[in-house]
């Protein structure tokens, strides 16, 4: 059985097929106003431990236009692993649905999720990564240059799961990736090393750094994300000590080439990480990567439903 846990557990050939995939579903839904019910009686139940917009309704959105529902199961329903034990509940929800997406606030549940599961597990979001994300980042980025290979996305902000989903979208489909943090808010090594293995094989680089001006020289793209994610809200105060060098404003963007494209997962906290100059501007690509997530999240369904 396959799980979406990590875009690491992805093929190269995987990950571009996956893209592909997801072209052709907008393509099609863009020119007949619909999609072949490809997903057709299948069932998506949905466990968030934190809240969402796009994650939610893109999904459930994903999988009525393919013919098939979602259920969406609220924190305080499901109480992962408090009102009852996350594997006890990978054994029931698995009895009822196809398929499950959860959002999660320790990686190790998802993964434990996964493994009590009869049904593929998708990783919603967790402390470690956001594979979605990186999935509908890397479909923005393919649409916008016909291509992966080769370009330059610069990350400046948080080395967060975010961060690591792009390290791993990166390397895989050979696209240089410099991230900038501050001092101690690096990507876990872990990831970097990872990175650099599957780099080393797409033709990649992959450069940490502390300088988001170094970062965005000769960018195509550059990425932020929030600086205080879901579940350190007690660093906040801390963190925006520390993160102002790290905005991405025009001053920053105008180092990166003229035909740049700036990109942020959403939610934005305008005024800290972007302003909103930029959020609104002629670089930013904020709400079609937004739109994104649905057609990306489609074809990460249909290639673990259908045979
Ligand atoms: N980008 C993203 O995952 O958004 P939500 O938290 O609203 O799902
Ligand atoms: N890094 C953010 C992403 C939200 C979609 C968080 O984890 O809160």
């Amino acid at each position: 059985m396959r799980h979406f846990l990590s875009i690491a557990d992805l093929s190269s050939d995987e990950v571009w097929a996956i893209l592909d995939k997801a072209r052709a579903l907008k393509d099609e839904r863009q020119k007949t106003g619909e999609n072949e019910p490809l997903l057709r009686g299948k069932t998506l139940g949905m466990v968030f431990q934190k809240p969402s917009l796009r994650t939610r309704v893109s999904f459930d959105m994903a999988m009525i236009q393919l013919g098939g529902r979602a259920l969406y199961l609220s924190p305080n329903e499901i109480q992962l692993g408090k009102r009852e034990s996350v594997a006890d509940v990978a054994r029931v929800l698995s009895r009822y649905v196809d398929a499950i997406m959860a959002r999660v606030f320790a990686h190790r549940d998802v993964e434990e999720l996964a493994a009590y599961s009869r049904v593929p597990v998708i990783n919603g979001l967790s402390d470690f990564n956001h594979p979605c994300q990186g999935m509908a980042d890397l479909l923005t980025i393919y649409e916008r240059y016909d291509k992966l290979t080769g370009l330059k996305l610069a990350y400046v902000g948080d080395g967060n799961n975010v961060a690591h989903s792009l390290l791993l979208g990166a390397s895989k489909t050979g696209m240089h990736i410099t991230v900038a943090t501050p001092t101690g808010y690096e990507p876990h090594p872990a990831v970097v090393r990872l990175a650099r293995t599957f780099a080393t094989e797409s033709g990649s680089e992959v450069v940490i750094t502390n300088d988001p001006r170094q970062a965005v020289r000769d960018a195509d793209v550059i990425y932020t994300d929030v600086w205080t994610s879901m579940g350190q809200e007690a660093e906040a105060e801390q963190r925006l000590k520390v993160f102002p060098p790290y905005q991405v404003n025009g001053e920053l963007v105008a180092q990166a080439r003229p035909e740049v494209i700036v990109m942020h997962c959403l939610p934005a906290h305008r005024g800290q990480e972007i302003t909103d100059e930029v959020a609104d501007g002629p670089h930013s690509v904020l709400f079609d990567q937004a739109e994104n997530r649905m057609h990306a999240q489609k074809a990460i369904l249909v290639s673990l439903l259908v045979k």
